[in-house]
């Protein structure tokens, strides 16, 4: 077994009533790395995703995180062994302080039911954490603020900080950058950068400047399959990758 792959899928598919949404797909993900899929719209990205967090169960192939058969695992136990994907706990409750949300995940964590977030001396256990997590994510000015009303870039650093509470060794992104304000994609895209330090991250993103600033290796994803794997000037210098995003575009 190789540890220095955190995530290895194989031959892993999807069809969708016959068509072939992912197909084939074999993923190397190295611990530490910061590693981009990228490709058109209806590639399989998303899809893939939803695959890794086992949402979705493949119609082919197996998926091994940490050494270990993730593929016929339930979510829960997925996202609890370490494999996180963002978006998938940043359901941030709105009417609660940034503070809150953070408690909040962080209780959930340490296995506590719904009652038990209601109780505050059982929040309190968790403030020390919590701040530090404010911190890094640049939230502490914010923390007594209630979340609905964060400006769009400040709600991404709050995700990212609900997701961080659950402690995962490997986070998924689904286009971190997307939405985004000019003003926040430097603050966002070094926030990744700092979470990578201590994780392993697989992102899918558009943004090409941040997947060339950011990410270590890159998977691109055409029509369901693997076209090219390298680091970003192997896979922009792609003769196949130019032709699949501008591929038409000269007739
Ligand atoms: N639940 C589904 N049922 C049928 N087709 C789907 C479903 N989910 C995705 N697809 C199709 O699979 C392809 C890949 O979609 P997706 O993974 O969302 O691509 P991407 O995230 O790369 O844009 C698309 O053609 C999409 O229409
Ligand atoms: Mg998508």
């Amino acid at each position: 077994m190789s540890s220095d792959y955190i995530l290895e899928t194989e031959g892993l598919s999807k069809q969708f009533r016959g068509f072939h949404a992912v197909r084939d797909v074999s993923l190397r993900v190295k611990r530490h790395s910061i590693h981009a899929l990228i490709g058109p719209n209806g590639a399989g990205k998303t899809t893939c995703f939803n695959l890794l967090t086992t949402f979705l169960s493949p119609s082919a192939g197996r998926i091994r995180f940490n050494g270990r058969d993730i593929t016929r695992s339930d979510p829960a136990s997925v996202a609890a062994s370490g494999l996180v994907r963002s978006f998938q706990i940043s359901a941030v409750f709105g009417q609660m302080s940034v503070l809150d949300n953070v408690r909040v995940a962080l209780q959930r964590k340490s296995g506590g039911s719904f009652a038990f977030w209601r109780s505050d001396r059982v929040l309190e256990r968790h403030d020390a954490r919590a701040l530090e997590l404010l911190t890094a994510v640049g939230l502490e000015p914010y923390q007594g603020h209630i979340a609905a009303d964060l400006p769009y870039g400040r709600k991404r650093a709050l995700e990212l900080a609900t997701t961080l509470a659950l402690d995962p060794e490997l986070i998924l992104l689904d286009e971190p950058i997307a939405g985004l304000g000019h003003e926040d994609i430097g603050p966002v895209t070094r926030l990744i950068a700092e979470v990578a330090r201590q994780r392993t991250v697989l992102m899918v993103e558009h943004n090409m400047k941040v997947v060339a600033e950011l990410c270590d290796r890159i998977t691109v994803l055409q029509a369901g399959e693997i076209l090219a794997e390298g680091n970003y000037d192997e896979v922009s210098r792609d003769p196949r990758v130019i032709d699949a995003y501008v591929g038409g575009a000269h007739d």
